[in-house]
Order: structure tokens, then C-alpha cells, then sequence
């Protein structure tokens, strides 16, 4: 999903507003700066499993990534209004 959504498909970006909500504000409320451990840890996956790996590929790999958890992120950040939580009307 992450690498769709560099590609502009629509319908990764609802994946990751899900996924943004899922970990955000309203309900697992990760830190975003545990974000950056979550790439280090990926690339370190990548780094032992790929053989054809390089500094370029791992840029690729972290701007891909970045642009993806930014969004996923700011997807996160957006309180929904709680409907059940607001006073009865009349
Ligand atoms: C350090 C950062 C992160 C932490 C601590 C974290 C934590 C978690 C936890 C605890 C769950 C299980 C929740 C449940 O099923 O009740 C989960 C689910 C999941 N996480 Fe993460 N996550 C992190 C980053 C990410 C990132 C960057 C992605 C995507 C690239 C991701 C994708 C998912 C997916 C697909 C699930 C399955 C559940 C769902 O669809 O919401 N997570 N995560």
C-alpha cells in the first residue's frame, strides 16, 4: 500500500487513512516518532533478505516509506466526531 500510495492510487490512500486511524490519536495513539524505528527495522529486513542490495536501494525503500507514514500520520492526527459522547438534543 505504502509504495501504490507513492504511485497516487486511490485506493491505497483509504487504506492508509484506515491504517492512520487505526494507529493514531483515537486508538493505538503510536508516537509518530516510533515511525522512524519501523523503517530502520524494515530496511534491516531488507538489507539481510535482498541480495541486491544497495545504498541507493535503501533510499529508495526510506523515501517510499516516509511518504507513506507522513500520510498515514496526518491521517491519524483527524479527531472524528464521537456521536455518542455529545449531549442529547431538546
Ligand atoms: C512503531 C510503529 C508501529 C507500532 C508500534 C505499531 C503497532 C501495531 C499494533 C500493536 C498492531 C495490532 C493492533 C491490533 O490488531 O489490535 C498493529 C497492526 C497493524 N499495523 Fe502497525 N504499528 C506500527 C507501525 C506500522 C506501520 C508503519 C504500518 C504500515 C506500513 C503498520 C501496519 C499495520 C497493519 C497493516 C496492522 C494490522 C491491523 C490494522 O489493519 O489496523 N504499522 N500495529
Amino acid at each position: 500500500m505504502m509504495i501504490m500510495y507513492e504511485d497516487g492510487t486511490q485506493v491505497a490512500k483509504m487504506a492508509l487513512d484506515r491504517l492512520g486511524h487505526s494507529h493514531g490519536k483515537q486508538e493505538m495513539n503510536i508516537d509518530p516518532k516510533m515511525y522512524q524505528y519501523w523503517i530502520d527495522s524494515m530496511v534491516a529486513a531488507v538489507k539481510e533478505c535482498d541480495p541486491q542490495f544497495s545504498p541507493a536501494l535503501e533510499k529508495q525503500w526510506r523515501d517510499a516509506m516516509r511518504k507513506g507514514i507522513n500520510y498515514m500520520v496526518s491521517a491519524g492526527q483527524v479527531e472524528t466526531i464521537n456521536l455518542k459522547s455529545q449531549p442529547a438534543l431538546g
